[in-house]
């Protein structure tokens, strides 16, 4: 398999963009290389999202795409990953026959077989000589429902545990570019059913990884340079490892069973001896890991947050003072609807209790908060929306992701609550929304102006990478590397290559960089030529000068 070549394009949300992380680790492993042309792949896979219509979409236009290249390549093998692949299961391949590989979230532990023998099929049957409409090499792994019965759940989980390992056990990075952030998935799946959600159905029911596994792969990105880690979760903070209930690996070291937690915290006194907490693996990840200097963590559901995982937030200085936390709705009656599991005064009780422990912009830590919210589900009111609209004041978000209603086959809104609300008021709701969120982030901007914060430097700013007069793809040839392709851009990864990049293609004495502060907002500065080798990764004091739409500007102290 050695000089098979995948193109491998990922859409939708950060644990596709692990899911994706992993497996090309896997498929690296075996040899096969990646490139970013579709045209010249042997392989083409997408990752993919059911979240909205239009994310899926684009991937049925994408599919399309391939029906000429697999015309002229007829060795092609086309994989259809992720969500959609679940959800639609063998529907998507009778209807886009161009498919020969699909492989649902739950079960990407076996692609690389279901890949080698789709590429061997037809390749045989490509060496054959038959006609093109006779060649076909279907493979196919999926769920199909099964991730809700419980007495497969154990399994389930335990195969799939080997995916996540293996990547600590030989970090790949098939970006081939030194990486500073890594994202690590603590929890799998998810139990809450709100009614508008595929994830429950398409990512199966919610399964947490041993606290041990977590660690030792904080520890080994750690060792590989890493200093930033998001943790992973649909409801993260919903964290909470059983030890004497659990499936754990083979090989693996013990978890800390019954570990007290230190420090002054006030622990989970419903939380016993044998159970580690959300709060539990923060403080643990904290103390073990100490040179990640940032640790975050997405998504976080409002209802599950105690006073100990604030307590840790406030007093582990590492844990970052940012917190995805989405409302979807303002109004009482439709996170009723929603089946959300909590009310708009709970919600605002939440932002008051996290704003009361862990907001202190005078030692440069505000706390940031983000949101997502759903306009247009079925029978919003103009009074509903008013009432969104009051959360979103209230709530101050830093950003806030505003989605129009999409019903998605499989959930309980599609079936039970007809899709009412016409596109056009979606849409002036959606639109409504995102000049009040764009004002108050700009707001939230401007308070920082004379602040000086603590930022994460991740490299040369898109602005000095455009500058460089490369395109995007062209930029990533320059840099050697080989990426996975986001949402059909190329993402550029920050290294130290993107700065050789920059400095070459430049003659000026400064060149803009481009970092984070612990609330996750994006710094822009200048540094001079000679410091900007050194600067990638490490943590800086800036002072801000000014801000401009979600940007700050500021200039190094030191
Ligand atoms: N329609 C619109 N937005 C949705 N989301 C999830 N399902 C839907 C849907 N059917 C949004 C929610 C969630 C985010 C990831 O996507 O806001 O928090
Ligand atoms: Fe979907 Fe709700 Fe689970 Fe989030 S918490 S993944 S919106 S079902």
């Amino acid at each position: 398999m050695g000089s098979r070549t995948i193109y491998l394009e990922t859409f939708g949300c950060q644990m596709n963009e692990l899911d994706s992380e992993l497996v090309a680790g896997q498929l690296a492993n075996l040899g096969y290389r990646f490139t970013d042309r579709a045209d010249r792949a042997d392989v083409v896979l997408y990752n993919t999202c059911s979240v909205r219509e239009n994310a899926e979409q684009k991937v049925w236009s994408r599919l399309g795409d391939l029906k000429k290249t697999k015309a002229v390549n007829p060795g092609l093998v086309v994989g259809v990953l992720g969500c959609m692949a679940e959800r639609d299961g063998a529907g998507l391949m009778d209807r886009m026959p161009v498919v020969d590989v699909m492989c649902g979230p739950s079960e990407l532990d076996k692609l690389p077989a279901l890949i080698d023998n789709a590429v061997r099929t037809r390749e045989s049957l490509v060496t054959a000589d038959l006609p093109a409409s006779e060649i076909s090499a279907k493979e196919s792994a999926l769920q199909g429902g099964a991730s809700r019965r419980s007495g497969t759940l154990a399994a389930a989980g335990d195969s799939l545990e080997y995916l996540d390992l293996s990547r600590s056990v030989s970090p790949i990075d098939p970006v081939g570019s030194a990486r500073r952030s890594a994202y690590v998935r603590i929890t799998r799946g998810c139990n809450k059913f709100c009614t508008y959600c595929v994830v429950p159905f398409t990512r199966g029911a919610e399964i947490h990884r041993p606290p041990a596994h977590i660690i030792e792969e904080c520890q080994r990105l750690a060792d590989t340079g890493v200093t930033e880690i998001t943790l992973l979760g649909q409801t993260v903070n919903h964290y909470r490892f059983e030890h004497d209930s659990a499936v754990e690996v083979d090989g693996m070291t013990q978890p800390q069973k019954g570990r007290a937690f230190r420090g002054g915290h006030r622990r989970d006194p419903l939380a016993g001896d044998r159970v580690t907490t959300f709060a539990d693996l923060l403080y643990e990840i904290h103390e073990r890991v100490p040179s990640v200097s940032r640790l975050r963590f997405v998504t976080s559901y409002p209802r599950d947050f105690g006073d100990d995982v604030l307590e840790v937030i406030r007093d582990c200085p590492r844990i970052c003072r940012y917190l995805h936390v989405p409302a979807q709705s303002g109004s009482d009656r439709i996170l009723s609807l929603m089946n959300r599991g909590y009310s708009v005064g709970e919600y605002d009780e939440f932002v008051h209790r996290a704003r009361e422990a862990l907001d202190q912009p005078e030692i440069g830590r505000p706390l940031m908060i983000s949101g997502d919210i759903i306009v247009g589900f079925p029978t919003e009111t103009d009074e509903d929306f008013a009432e969104t609209v009051s959360l979103v004041e209230r709530s101050r978000y830093k950003s806030c992701f505003i989605f129009k209603y999409s019903p998605r086959p499989g959930t309980v809104a599609i079936d039970k609550i007809p899709d009412d609300i016409p596109d056009d008021i979606k849409r002036s709701r959606n639109n409504a929304l995102l000049s009040i969120q764009n004002r108050i982030s700009d707001e939230i901007g401007r308070e920082q102006i004379g602040r000086t914060f603590d930022i994460l430097i991740e490299g040369p700013s898109q602005r000095a990478l455009k500058a460089t007069g490369l395109s995007s793809r062209d930029a990533h040839r320059a840099l050697g590397g080989v990426q996975l392709t986001i949402g059909g851009e190329s993402a550029i990864r920050q290294s130290s290559d993107a700065v050789s990049m920059v400095l070459e293609h430049s003659d000026d004495d400064m060149v803009q960089f481009s970092g984070r502060t612990d609330g996750d907002q994006i710094v822009l500065f200048d540094v001079a030529r000679d410091d900007a080798r050194e600067l990638p990764g490490s943590i800086r004091r800036v002072r801000i000068e000014r801000s401009s739409g979600l940007s700050l500007f500021g200039s190094l102290l030191d």
